[in-house]
């Protein structure tokens, strides 16, 4: 870690903070792309002072090689590449060999992932047991955590805890949990529906084979049509990472603490499920349907986010302060997609028409408030029929990927245990009261 920050990331530039009189001087150090950050790792034991940024709005938590984001100019790039390029020409799994590797694959490469990947797609026979001990109507977020880490527990020898080993197998441990997430949750909405589990297909490529997990009946063979994969194909490459985001950020401290890469991947399924965050896909579509419901053509809704009485689910975003390029690619894509798909959906028009109203609304340009990747990508995941309860299961697979490459950073690079201080605000010491003498 330290190797990497003096060789190349200062160049003696300073910033000074004055400090109860005192001037300190610390170096700032500039990213790849200049962006730049003032090192105050030794602030508290040079002052006894602390930093305070509640969310972390301005605190570089790490260095890392993998996704660059500027949010004042809407860009994302992962090792380099920009999303448009990779959306264009790339697929899921060539962007997740990226994502973790840091290189395109070769063909060879690309195959041998591949093959990696369709090769673990079984899940042993006694998981059953797992989903069967689930009431009906569990969410399947809940379920999908609770069976990532449970995977850790049929794998022993890839989630030792210790570092050295567990990096030793990372390759198929990797391979292992894209190719599971899949099967784990189509099982978890067959479990949820009450139908028979279908077995994974080796001749089926990633998502038609997941097409075929979800919706294979025993009397019916699924065939996903080739626009169905394509949208699918995009929805999760367009989630494969995104810097350091809530889920990833929980991932990363997890492994910090050294532990193994399922346990760090199940508590970044818990951090994403909030509605602030992945599971803002299945709010947005939740509220289009609520307004479509009510009759409005989201003028009312608009003005009720205004008055804070709402809140408008996939809008804003902490970073992207102009626009977000996966929404720009995947606003595109839900016109075509549902163009292909033959399918009406009156959700769209009111996406468009509260994308347009906001849009031009004084609330949300003041507050640089515009659509993200969530706001369209639940319409098209709806056209292609995924069930909403499972909208945010779909992120967490798209999502696989740069979570496993933060892991595989952090287990490389970090010898620090993520650790933040805090501001204490509660009383002042005070002497215990027996219950007796208590008011
Ligand atoms: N609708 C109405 N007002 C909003 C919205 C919104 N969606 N988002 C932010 N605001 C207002 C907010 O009330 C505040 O106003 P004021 O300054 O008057 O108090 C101002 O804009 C700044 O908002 P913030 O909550 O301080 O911004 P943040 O950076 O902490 O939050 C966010 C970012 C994404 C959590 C937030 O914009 C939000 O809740 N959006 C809706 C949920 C959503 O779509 N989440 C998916 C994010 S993209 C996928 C992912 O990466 O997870």
């Amino acid at each position: 870690m330290t190797s990497k920050l003096e060789s190349n990331l200062t160049d003696g530039e300073t910033a000074q903070i004055i400090v109860d009189g005192k001037t300190l001087t610390y170096p700032v150090i500039t990213g790849t792309e200049r962006e730049k950050a003032i090192d105050t790792r030794s602030l508290r034991a040079d002052t006894g002072y602390i930093t305070f940024d509640e969310g972390y709005g301005n605190t570089g938590s790490c260095l890392s090689d993998i996704t660059f984001i500027d949010g004042e100019k809407g860009i994302l790039r992962h090792r380099g590449f920009p999303i448009d390029q990779l959306a264009g020409k790339s697929t899921f799994l060539c962007t997740a060999y990226l994502t973790i590797y840091g290189e395109l694959p070769t063909r060879a490469q690309l195959d041998s992932f591949r093959t990696r990947i369709a090769n673990n797609s079984n899940l042993h026979e006694d998981f059953k047991h797992h989903f069967q001990g689930f009431p009906r109507g569990s969410h399947p977020m809940a379920v999908l955590s609770s069976m990532l880490n449970a995977l850790g527990c049929y794998y022993p020898e890839m989630a030792t805890n210790n570092r050295e080993k567990d990096l030793e197998s990372f390759d198929d441990a990797a391979a292992l949990l894209i190719s599971k997430v899949r099967t784990i949750a189509a099982m978890t909405y067959r479990m949820s529906k009450g139908l028979p589990y279908n077995h994974p297909r080796k001749d089926r490529r990633y998502v038609e084979n997941f097409l075929h997990l979800m919706f294979t009946e025993p009397y019916d063979e699924y065939e996903a049509t080739p626009e169905v994969s394509a949208a699918l194909d995009l929805f999760l490459l367009l989630h494969a990472d995104h810097e350091q985001n809530c889920s990833t950020s929980t991932v990363r401290m997890v492994a910090s603490g050294g532990a193994n890469l399922f346990a760090s991947v199940s508590a970044g399924v818990c951090a994403l499920w909030g509605p602030l965050h992945g599971g803002a896909n299945a709010a947005v579509v939740k509220m289009l349907e609520e307004i479509h419901e009510s009759g409005d053509d989201g003028s009312k809704f608009i003005e009720a986010a205004k008055t804070g009485k709402a809140r408008l689910m996939g809008f804003g975003h902490r970073v992207y302060k102009n626009f977000d390029p996966r929404a720009k690619i995947f606003g595109a894509a839900a016109e075509r997609v549902l163009k292909e798909l033959g399918v009406d959906d009156p959700l769209l028009d009111i996406a468009r028409h509260l994308e347009q109203a906001a849009l031009s609304d004084e609330y949300f340009i003041e507050r640089k408030l515009y659509p993200n990747v969530d706001f369209y990508s639940g319409i098209v995941l709806k056209a292609i029929g995924i069930p909403v309860d499972m909208f945010t299961v779909m992120f967490a697979i798209g999502r696989m990927p740069g979570w496993i490459a933060n892991w595989k950073e952090i287990a490389e690079t970090s010898k620090k245990i993520h650790r933040p201080r805090q501001i204490y605000t509660g009383p002042e010491r005070r002497d215990y009261v027996p219950i007796a003498d208590r008011k």
